[in-house]
């Protein structure tokens, strides 16, 4: 069996509804997804739930429920997400599943096995909203910082991971290994976390504080640290200890954002599989934050975006297509509803939209609702083949190197194109005229457009899965599940249907 490209992204927090990070990252990993599939490659994509540690135990707390009626009902929601945003994900990971249990305890047995966890007291500060342990030298001006929350001073028994002797091992590993984490400007907060030394991973937490979690195989006082638990998910789901994890491990790429990059994902991962003897996941694709007026949106501030009003109004992909357009990856980037009708208005409505209903429109009128034959190349087709030639050249290696902003960007630049080779031949002004050249024109100028449309739409898919379908199906254009010759000008729709007209994109309605 040959192995899968596996993707996963971060498993959310079952402490609050998803809002637009949430959303974001599942788009971006789904196009990443899409990319491969119709690259060729068998894909395994897996998202899911985070629901130990303290957080979800509070608020089940406070809504006197048990914990896990909180993570139900967030499952449902999270899922419903993905649905809502058409995410094609293979597997839906949930930290309480049975076979994430037996992960996280057969590892923690090994470890233990092997001595690389010890029992030792410690006495330190904790901070209840981070979870962590946090030391004196955190402060700034006496105080502890804002995002630690309340800080208390506790003094327990505790199981530690030695993370510390890898140190050397991990520096040099993130080094020599360039390829390691995208964008590679990140790799240097990694390196530069990794001046300091080291401590040992404290991997547990006594029951009397915490008893939402995942319990020790070899102590069962101590419940496991959520972190530890969390990362797990991704061997768990991969078929750790069956035959399928070789098809499907390593990970070929784990999405994150930027605040869990140091220390979860790029220290203490790679040293848990490092101390277990298994391959470290080839890449982390780090994308940066949403921000709403300057801030990262989050559920701790309440300053968030529910992603399903948009999808609700504008429907999935335009919600898609916004993300994906405006989001350099790796950068942050600012979200307003001012910007998202900008887009929704003039890329997608007037552009795209535009685009599809003339040429629908006057291949009902002048064309009998078929593609024509392109039956001559004068300037107008040349310039645009030319502009086809750049630009369809430059996409597949826009997306193998994450860069959908600058792709979206060209393929409107090309769609944009299309609109003005529509203005210069002016199909409606030929379609006054018998003579014998103008009829050749006008027919020719719809073929045009027709198989200029249907490439621009190629490599939308990924990113408007739906709307690329919907628009392929409109003009008579096959589906297809590889990308292989599509990007090629062809003749491949003379003689189809073209559809009624469409409106792809309504101006919303306001809701109340
Ligand atoms: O961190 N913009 O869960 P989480 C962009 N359970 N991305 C954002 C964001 C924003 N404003 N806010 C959050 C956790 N994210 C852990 C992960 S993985 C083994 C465990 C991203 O619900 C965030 O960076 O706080 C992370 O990648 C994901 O959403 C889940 O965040
Ligand atoms: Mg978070």
């Amino acid at each position: 069996m040959s192995k899968k490209f596996y993707i996963t992204t971060a498993i959310d927090y079952a402490n609050g509804s998803p809002h637009l990070g949430h959303a974001y990252e599942k788009v971006l990993t789904d196009i990443v997804a899409r990319f491969r599939r119709l690259m060729g490659d068998e894909v395994k994509f897996l998202t899911g739930l985070d629901e130990h540690g303290q957080k979800v135990q509070m608020s089940a707390q406070k809504e006197g429920v048990a914990p896990i009626e909180v993570c139900d009902r967030l499952a449902t929601e999270f899922q419903g997400l993905c649905t809502a945003l058409h995410i094609s994900n293979d597997d839906y990971i949930r930290t309480t599943q049975d076979r994430h249990k037996a992960a996280v305890q057969d590892i923690l047995q090994k470890l233990y096995d092997k001595g690389e966890i010890y029992k030792a007291d410690y006495n330190g500060f904790y901070s209840v909203r981070q979870e962590q342990f946090v030391t004196e030298k955190e402060k700034v001006d006496g105080k502890w910082p804002e995002i630690y929350g309340d800080v208390v001073e506790v003094t327990e028994s505790n199981y530690f991971f030695k993370l510390a002797q890898y140190q050397d091992w991990l520096v040099d590993t993130i080094k020599t290994n360039e390829q390691m984490i995208y964008p590679r400007f990140r790799s240097a907060d990694v390196l530069q976390f990794l001046k300091e030394p080291l401590n040992d991973l404290c991997i547990s937490r006594p029951k009397e504080r915490l008893e939402w979690g995942i319990e020790l195989p070899f102590d069962s006082d101590f419940v496991t640290y959520v972190w530890f638990d969390a990362l797990t998910n991704y061997i768990t789901a991969a078929g750790y200890g069956t035959d399928e994890f070789e098809q499907h491990w390593p990970a070929d790429y784990h999405v994150i954002g930027k605040d869990i990059l140091v220390p979860p994902h790029a220290v203490y991962w790679p040293i848990m599989l490092k101390a277990l003897g298994i391959e470290l996941p080839k890449h982390f694709l780090v994308h940066g934050w949403w921000l709403s007026s300057g801030s990262k949106m989050s559920k701790s501030t309440g300053e968030v975006v529910n992603p399903l009003d948009l999808i609700d109004q504008f429907g999935a992909d335009a919600f898609r297509y916004f993300v994906t357009r405006e989001m350099n990856v790796g950068q942050d980037s600012e979200f307003s509803i001012e910007l998202f009708m900008s887009r929704y208005n003039s890329d997608l409505a007037n552009d795209l939209g535009n685009l599809v209903s003339r040429l629908l429109n006057m291949g009902g009128r002048y064309a009998e609702g078929k593609v024509p034959a392109a039956e001559i190349e004068d300037t107008p087709e040349k310039e645009l083949k030319a502009l086809w030639a750049t630009t369809g050249a430059e996409l597949i290696p826009l997306f193998e190197d994450f860069q959908f902003h600058k792709a979206l960007d060209r393929i409107f630049t090309f769609v944009s194109g299309i609109n003005r080779y529509a203005e210069t031949r002016a199909p409606w002004k030929l379609a006054k005229s018998e003579a014998a050249a103008d009829q050749a024109a006008l027919r020719t100028s719809l073929a045009t457009m027709a198989e200029a449309l249907r490439l621009a739409v190629v490599m939308l898919t990924p990113v408007m899965p739906e709307i690329s379908n919907k628009i392929r199906g409109l003009i008579g254009a096959d589906d297809f599940d590889r990308l292989e010759g599509q990007l090629e000008w062809g003749n491949t729709l003379e003689g189809k249907a073209l559809g009624e007209k469409a409106i792809l994109f309504p101006r919303p309605e306001r809701k109340a």
